[in-house]
């Protein structure tokens, strides 16, 4: 079922089709609370209220022209503004095809800078997603670039992926951010481990070996995960090294295990909550039915009347 899900998510004939339906456009709602970043920022305050922070991303994937990426950069140039001025702790993430890499690279390089020194300025901070392997090693080298002159920026990292271990160590003389995710896409066994047993073990070792590798140094890690009995798992088994529950971030998305988001903050760890928006929802809304089924029982449901 996943990978008919993920299939589903690159089908361009269904992305044109299925989200004009209303019972689609309902189910999304339960993981993203509305198109425009006002509803976002909205979802934000009872997160804001109980300590928890916000990082938002608006949904889109590979652009076809230059122009498009130009107008997608100017809109997270004017979002770090409006969650300033909404009094909100927010920090923003994108992807680096919504800001044209397929089309130039040194074109997206430029919109990240632009929008990390921005971000900076306003006292937060540009994370950066990661996609189908297909672009990892480019969006690696982008960060690698960034961060020699942007240092309130971080990369997301896939522990389904076989190179990732090395990525780490190639990434840590930067003091680099990053936050760890299982990874989102259907990739090839020659690329990403299937069984996810191994994915699991991979997820934790590599978070314990980075966060007790730093040896003083700034480490900023981050764990993308509904999966609490891994995350409980990494904070014992660093808290010998001297790493509380606050030594690392908790980031989950909108809707999804909330009650556990608020279990967490009040048992001692950070906690961040990554909003999505936007009218461009339809792959992303794949994912997250690729990722449990019983979501698509929920979407279904929103057939009834
Ligand atoms: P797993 O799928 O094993 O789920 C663990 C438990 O969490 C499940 O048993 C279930 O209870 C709950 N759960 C998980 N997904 C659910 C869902 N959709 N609906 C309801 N319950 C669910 N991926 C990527 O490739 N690139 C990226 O840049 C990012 N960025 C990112 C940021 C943040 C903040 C998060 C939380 C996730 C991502 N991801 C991502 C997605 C990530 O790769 C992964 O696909 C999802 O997080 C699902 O995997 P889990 O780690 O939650 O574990």
């Amino acid at each position: 079922m996943r990978r008919v899900f993920l299939w589903a998510a690159r089908n361009r004939w269904l992305r044109e089709r299925l989200p004009r339906f209303r019972f689609m456009r309902r189910a999304v709602r339960r993981f993203m609370p509305g198109e425009t970043l006002e509803d976002a920022l909205a979802a934000a305050l009872p997160l804001q209220a109980a300590g928890i922070e916000t990082m938002y991303t608006r949904l889109g994937e590979n652009l076809q022209r230059v122009e498009e990426a130009e107008e997608v950069a100017a809109h997270y140039l004017a979002a770090i503004d409006k969650i300033v001025a909404a009094g909100i702790t927010g920090e923003i993430s994108v992807k680096p095809t919504q800001l044209g890499l397929d089309l130039d690279p040194e074109i997206c390089l430029d919109h990240l800078v632009r929008i990390a020194a921005h971000a900076a300025a306003a006292g937060t901070y540009l994370w950066i997603d990661m996609e189908g392997s297909a672009y990892t090693e480019a969006t690696i080298v982008l960060y690698e670039r960034l961060r020699a002159t942007q240092p309130r920026t971080g990369i997301c990292l896939q522990a389904y992926l076989r190179r990732t271990a090395v990525d780490f160590e190639r990434l840590r003389p930067l003091d680099p951010a990053i936050r760890l995710v299982k990874g989102a896409y259907d990739e090839k066994e020659s690329v990403a481990f299937r069984d996810r047993r191994n994915v699991d073990s991979n997820f934790v070792g590599l978070s314990v070996a980075f966060l007790l590798g730093g040896h003083g140094r700034p480490i900023l890690l981050s764990l993308g995960t509904h999966d609490v009995t891994l995350i409980e798992q990494i904070a014992e088994q660093v808290r010998p090294g001297g790493i509380g529950r606050d030594g690392f971030e908790v980031a989950m998305l909108y809707g999804i295990r909330t009650d556990e988001q608020f279990r967490l903050k009040k048992a001692g760890y950070r906690v961040q909550t990554l909003i999505a928006y936007g009218e461009y929802w339809y792959p992303w809304y794949m994912r997250r039915l690729a990722e449990r089924p019983a979501n698509v029982w929920f979407a279904l449901r929103q057939m009834l009347p």
